[in-house]
Parts: C-alpha cells; structure tokens; sequence
C-alpha cells in the first residue's frame, strides 16, 4: 500500500511544506523570511506573522510540485517543537485543521529528532548506531541515533549555539543576519591567522559565550589601534573565527566517537552547510577510517522534508496524535 505524508515545518523563521511518498520525496518547498535581516536576528512576532501569511500558499505549492492532490495525503507530520512558539502555533493549528477536514491522522514531530532523520530523505543513508552532530540556531548536540525513533543527547551546549555563535559574530562585523553563510563565504578569502581560545568543557559538552566575548573584546583593541582594523582584516577574521568553532565541534565529535566506539559519524542543522565544517568533517573521517555523512544543503537548513520522513517512520508504528495536541517551545530528542 503506497503512503503519501504531508510534512509542514514552521518552529522558526521558515514556512516549509513537503511531500514524501513511499519514504521517496516529492516536493520540498522552503519560503524564507526576508524581514529579519534588517533586525539582526528573528524576530518572534513578525515571523508568526510571516508564516500565517505564507502557510496556505507553501502547503499549495508543494503538493502542486509533487503532483498530488490532498485526498491523497494518508497523514500530516508537523513540528510540535522546540521552537518558538509564535511561530509552532501556525503550523500546528494549520495541520490539525487540515487532518480534520481531510479526515487523516495527525503525527507530532520533534525537530530536532528530524534534523538527524534528514539522512534518511534519500541515499546514502546512515546504518545504525550513528552519531550526529547537529548543530543549528538554536541548538548544538551530539546525538546517538540506536535507530529511527531512539536517540539520545550525548553532550550539548551549555549556553550558545554554534550557529549563534557565527550570528553575534557577525553582529560584532556589521554582517546581515544570518550571519553564518556569510561568514563562510568570506572565509573562502582569508587566513585563519587570529587565535582564539578553545575552551576546555568537561565530557561531551559545548560553550560559545567565552569565545564570543573573547572576540568582542580582540576588537575592541584591534580598533583603537586602527578604527579601519574589520575592514581592512575582514575575510581574516571570518577564517579564524571558522576555523576555531569548526575545531570545537570537530574534537568533541572525535572524542564521542572514541567515546562510543561507534564509527558512522554524521552532521545535520544549519551550520552543517558551512564548507569549513563538511570539509573538516571529511578529512578527519578519513584519517580516522569513519563513514561520514553530510546532507545535501537543501536538507541542512529547517525544511519540511526532515518532518515527512520522521513521520513516515511514525506513521509505520502508528504513532498518531489527537486534535487536543499542542505546541511546545522546548522538548528534548
Ligand atoms: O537549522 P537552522 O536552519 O535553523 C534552526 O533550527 O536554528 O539553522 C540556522 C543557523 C543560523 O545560525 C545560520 O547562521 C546557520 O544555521 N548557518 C550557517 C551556514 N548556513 C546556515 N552557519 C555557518 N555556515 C553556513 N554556511
Ligand atoms: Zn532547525
């Protein structure tokens, strides 16, 4: 029997709507929220606005580009969280009123649970156990995936994200928010020649408070010597700053994989679309005889495909919600 999910994804600044059939995708459809650049950071209000004016348009496009009509949706996996909540109440709402009037079940998706199961929307497709290292916005974690719907958090971070940590860098060098794809791209013309400390964090756990006050205040000083020192050093300071985060996630990855002895090492989240960070990732998994896994960027960044394909595993089990399910802003893998 083919099964056809409908996956609507809104815990942040994008509204995503995709279409997985038999585990293959059909559609993928991301609108992004323009609006936030000019704020340096989402903000909660406009996004909820955002996604209410772009709901019904996104979920109309990508059945369109799948080629499906909505009597053909078996179930709706949508984001329950983490998120804001703004933000998760459009998309839930949306996807408890669309299951009623269509009369099909109703699967709740944690979101963080989806990024590691975006392995899965097509091949290669990681073999389990499998560490991930996710790594987005608002979260940072070493996830041990036993299988599709058992994981648990190893370590993770004990204030910022890493993606935070690139976002208020960015800030501190005038960049637009999102900051991180930014920064990657000048790093592409600089030199990691500035040091900035790693900090030393017990187990399998993070921090990025310290290292951003550390470069707050490196210019602080470097522009009272030369008030034109971000400019003049700007691809430089973007390739340190990389280079440094990339090397706090890659050694705590290392340490977890020396950890568990577990050898199937995969990444997911925004930032695993940083080329600092997918070639780092490479290179160690190769002298250290690793099978890596790195998603298509389409699949990094928030995207509704992640949802349909972990409620396709849920709907096999059965795992179906009622219309009393609300959203929840924080809630563990
Ligand atoms: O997973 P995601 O789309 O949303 C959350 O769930 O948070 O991640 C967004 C984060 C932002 O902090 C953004 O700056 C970062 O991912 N990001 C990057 C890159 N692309 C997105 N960071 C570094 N390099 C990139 N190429
Ligand atoms: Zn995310």
């Amino acid at each position: 029997m083919s099964i056809t999910i409908l996956g609507i994804e809104s815990s942040c600044d994008d509204t995503s709507a995709a279409v997985l059939r038999d585990g293959k995708i059909l559609s993928n459809y991301v609108a992004n929220q323009e609006a936030h650049r000019l704020y340096g950071g989402v903000v909660p209000e406009v996004a909820s606005r955002a996604h209410q004016k772009n709901i019904i348009p996104v979920v109309d496009l990508a059945l369109k580009m799948a080629g499906v009509n909505k009597k053909d949706i078996d179930a709706i996996a949508f984001t329950r969280g983490p998120g804001l909540m703004g933000s998760l109440i459009v998309g839930v709402s949306f996807a408890k009123a669309y299951a009623l009037s269509l009369g099909i079940p109703l699967i709740e998706v944690n979101h963080m649970q989806a990024h590691v199961l975006a392995h899965f929307a097509e091949a290669p497709k990681p073999q389990f156990p499998f560490l991930c290292l996710t790594v987005s916005g608002g979260h940072t974690q070493i996830v041990l995936a036993r299988d599709h719907l058992d994981m648990e958090i190893l370590g993770q971070t004990l204030d910022d994200a890493a993606g935070e940590a690139f976002d208020k860098t960015g800030k501190l060098l005038g960049l637009d928010y999102p900051a991180g794809p930014v920064i990657d791209q000048l790093a592409q013309h600089g030199r990691p020649v500035f040091d900035f400390p790693e900090p030393q964090i017990p187990e399998l756990n993070f921090s990025f408070s310290g290292l951003k006050t550390s470069i707050l205040y490196f210019l602080q000083k470097k522009k009272k010597e030369n008030p034109d020192f971000i400019e003049e050093n700007k691809a430089d300071i973007c390739a340190s700053v990389q280079s440094r985060i990339v090397s706090i996630l890659i050694n705590k990855i290392s340490q977890a994989a020396e950890t568990t002895g577990i050898r199937d090492i995969a990444i997911a989240g925004g930032v695993s679309a940083n080329s600092g960070l997918r070639a780092a990732l490479e290179k160690t998994g190769k002298e250290k005889g690793w099978n890596t896994f790195i998603p298509k960027f389409e699949y990094c960044t928030d995207n509704a495909a992640m949802i349909a394909v972990t409620g396709y595993y849920k709907y096999q089990k059965e795992e179906f919600v009622g219309q009393e399910v609300a959203p929840v802003a924080r809630w563990r893998v």
